[in-house]
């Protein structure tokens, strides 16, 4: 039996950086998902945001907070704040004008932090299209981060990057069609992931199966509910309660599912990763 299907799994202590939906609305649209016409609720966007923090303290994890500022309703999703590794910090710069106000703010959290920060010249959503699996950091494009931000985070973190091409709109951040399931590996291990393969083109679902051989492939309908915008400590997977065949796969490969209900952050497009940045190094 190969690693990836061992049933002995080990929850890691993560430490991640969230920020409350206090000013979340949907009052533009970025994103298929955005309906500016339809109704939030901020109020049980809070409140299920609290049970996913309340959550990641549960499980021994480290949580910091950024402050949210008021014009920026889309700042929930710290996930697309930066992408942090070995305490360096590398910053966005977002592609839509509605969203660029927040990069100077992560940016100076992580200064304040005692990251080394760098701030990007290419259009980049951190961990929104970075993910690091293992000692190479996937990184998405084709709807937001360009091709030449693959190239600048590799040089800003000195690591081999694998470039994946995304061409369904619904999925138009890495992390809304991938998951990183091992946060940490040891020394020529492999991290196991899990994806939708017909969220990118042919080249690179080919590359995904060479590379990862025995990832778990979701379901269209898992997908379609965020299912893979989970947060995983190695153990422990946070995912949306509709993603039905992707919680019993996980069950399979011995990882322990655990459910949490997003449903008022989707309709700004984004779940349980997009609201979770990790933070690798520094203190
Ligand atoms: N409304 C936000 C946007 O379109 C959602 C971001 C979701 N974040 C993520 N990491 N996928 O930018």
């Amino acid at each position: 039996m190969s690693t990836s299907q061992t049933a002995t799994r080990t929850a890691h202590r993560r430490r991640y950086l969230m920020c409350r939906p206090v000013h979340f609305t949907v009052n533009y649209s970025i994103n298929p998902w955005m309906e500016p016409a339809n109704p939030t609720d901020t109020a049980k966007a809070l409140a299920q945001w609290q049970k996913l923090h309340d959550l990641y303290l549960e499980l021994g994890h480290e949580v910091e907070l950024i402050d949210p500022l008021p014009d920026y309703p889309d700042m929930v999703y710290t996930a697309n704040g930066g992408f942090v590794i070995d305490g360096r910090a590398y910053a966005p710069k977002f592609r839509f004008e509605e969203r660029a106000g927040e990069a100077p703010a992560f940016a100076d959290w992580f200064r304040a932090a005692g990251f080394d920060t760098v701030i990007p010249e290419e259009v980049n959503e951190g961990e929104g299209d970075f993910l690091l699996a293992g000692d190479v950091i996937l990184a998405g494009t084709g709807f937001r981060s360009t091709g030449d931000s693959h190239r600048e985070v590799g040089e800003v973190f000195g690591r081999e990057v694998v470039s994946l091409n995304l061409v369904d709109p619904r999925f138009y951040h890495l992390d809304t069609a991938l998951a990183v399931l091992d946060p940490v590996v040891g020394e020529g291990e492999r991290a196991n992931i899990a994806y939708l393969p017909h969220a990118f083109d042919e080249a690179s679902q080919k590359v995904l199966a060479e590379r990862f051989p025995d990832a778990i492939l979701v379901s269209d309908d898992d997908g379609a509910v965020f299912g893979l915008n989970s947060a995983s400590d190695g153990y422990n997977v946070v995912i949306s309660p509709r993603a039905k065949g992707f919680e019993q796969q996980l069950r399979e490969r011995g990882y322990n599912p655990i459910l949490i209900d997003l449903s008022e952050l989707l309709l700004g497009g984004g779940g349980i990763k997009c609201c979770t940045l990790e933070l690798r190094g520094a203190k």
